[in-house]
């Protein structure tokens, strides 16, 4: 039987930690990391509550009534709550610990089944328990550096005078062919109505026609950004191309801000400070578990958080990129010649070993970027923008958008693109259009870049992968389930 807590508000083992207040009466509830017990008659145990990466050191001794028939049971992920009184600490590693009055335990987990142990465990093994990796050390500072980026996000742009937009999750164009689309339907599988021609009938289905999840909120963004002016949305984003990559998701999130009376040069200035904005708070805010990444995961993450602080981002264009490529005394597996695509090893090769720092592309060929990007005076490239980061690459795409009706149409027919599905986004370009601009931030690989965790599969509470939903590989134990 798990106890049932009554406490309106839980005390936080980070506060009892930075407060230090020797001699006070605190409860606290978590989940025990370790458990050490002496030949004198009393246990060492570290309760882990979620509200910071260190754990709070809790001396148990025989005294406590349950010492014996309890105490000595718990173990490694059991729920505890534990009464007592702070006291100063004589070991090393710690101020202060707790002087167990009273530990009760809530709910017990079974040592022959709990997967977690003390020792490390490979990122590939925790992928396979994601309801329980979240416990361990490192993910449990990867998700407060993600609810603290997340949080300045919004800080950045409600003191920057941009309005919030939720965009739609399911939409009826694929948008922008960013991806590949998932499809949204509710026909019964194995019964989808055809027409006479053979060809599925949509108009039965729950729109009562095509739908999707979106790739990405910019449309929709740009249409409110055309009456509010700055708008930005923060949500998922679904791309079913099967990039089995340590940098792709199938389901991510993204930051868009979206601004009108603006070009691109406005939208890199505002990427820019968002990006240093965002370093700067985790930084501030996170600094023990960004120091926790810097220490166990990648030993060049603050250094170039630093970095990015202090300097100005390199910028060049694309134009210059493949000319540094092409220069560049190694050989690349896939080739650069002026209207490529650029690779993540390419994107790597420039913002690591020629500048070492987060880098922006601009003026790319129109023929590797979508139709809405707007065309440069001279025809051939537009006015676009990527920004690139060691160790990850591309973090941020954007642009400048086509803001003239007929130059948009044409670009659309140009790009294979039915103008008929975006009749409602060419028409923001007949009632009173404007210049605009924004951008995306793919969030996971930002939380990539500061954290240094080398695969977007574990910065994300769920990913969602080609062939992997998560718990696809279910370990079951017993014949209970
Ligand atoms: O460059 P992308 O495709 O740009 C857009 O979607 C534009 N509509 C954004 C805009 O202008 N409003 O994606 C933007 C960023 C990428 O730079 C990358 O960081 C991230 O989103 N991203 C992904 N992150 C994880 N998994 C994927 N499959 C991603 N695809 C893009
Ligand atoms: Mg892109």
């Amino acid at each position: 039987m798990v106890k049932m807590i009554t406490d309106i508000k839980r005390e936080r083992i980070v506060d009892i930690l930075r407060n230090k207040e020797i001699g006070r009466k605190v409860s606290i509830y978590g989940w025990v990391k370790t458990r050490r017990d002496s030949k004198g008659g009393f246990s060492f145990l570290e309760i882990n509550d979620g509200s910071c990466l260190r754990s709070l050191q809790v001396i148990a001794d025989k005294s406590l009534s349950n010492y014996e028939s309890e105490v000595l049971r718990l173990n490694v992920g059991s729920s505890v709550m534990v009464k007592g009184t702070i006291v100063a600490s004589p070991g090393k590693k710690q101020d202060i610990e707790l002087q167990a009055e009273e530990i009760s335990v809530i709910g017990w987990a079974d040592p022959a089944e709990y997967p977690l142990q003390k020792k490390r465990h490979s990122f590939e093994f925790l992928r396979t328990i994601p309801h329980l990796r979240v416990r361990t050390n490192t993910f449990g500072a990867v998700a407060r550096v993600r609810n603290a980026i997340s949080y300045a996000i919004h800080k950045f742009f409600q003191e920057n005078g941009f309005i919030y937009v939720h965009t739609p999750i399911i939409t009826g164009n694929d948008c922008e062919g960013a991806g590949e689309v998932f499809k949204v339907t509710t026909f019964d599988l194995s019964e989808i109505p055809k027409k006479e021609d053979g060809e599925i009938d949509f108009s039965e289905d729950f729109f009562g026609q095509k739908a999707y999840l979106t790739v990405s909120g910019q449309l929709e963004a740009e249409a409110y950004a055309l009456a509010l002016g700055d708008v930005y949305t923060f949500g998922p984003a679904f791309r079913a191309d099967n990039s089995n990559t340590p940098r792709h998701l199938a389901e991510f999130w993204m930051v868009e801000p979206e601004m009108a009376f603006s070009g691109l040069e406005r939208a890199i200035r505002v990427a820019e400070e968002l990006i240093k904005y965002l370093f700067l708070f985790a930084l501030e805010n996170c600094r023990e578990d960004i120091e926790f990444f810097n220490k166990f995961i990648e030993p060049a993450n603050l250094k170039q958080i630093q970095k990015g602080i202090e300097q100005d981002f390199a910028r060049i264009t694309y134009t210059e990129a493949i000319e540094m490529l092409s220069k560049a005394k190694r050989q690349f597996q896939y080739p650069v010649e002026w209207g490529c695509d650029l690779k993540t090893e390419h994107e790597r090769y420039i913002c690591e070993e020629v500048f070492d720092k987060p880098t922006i592309i601009t003026d790319y060929p129109k023929g590797i970027k979508p139709f809405y990007m707007k065309l440069n005076p001279e025809g051939e490239t537009v006015m676009a923008m990527d920004i690139l980061v060691p160790r990850v690459g591309e973090i941020v795409g954007g642009s400048q958008r086509e803001d003239d009706y007929d130059t948009l149409l044409m670009r659309m027919k140009e790009q294979g693109v039915d103008p008929q599905d975006y009749w409602w986004y060419l028409e923001l370009r007949k009632f009173g259009s404007a210049p605009h601009a924004g951008f995306g931030l793919g969030f996971d690989r930002f939380i990539q870049f500061i954290t240094g965790i080398s695969n977007i599969r574990d910065v994300i509470p769920f990913p969602r992968t080609p062939n992997s939903l998560g718990f696809l590989n279910r370990r079951v134990y017993g014949s209970d389930i």
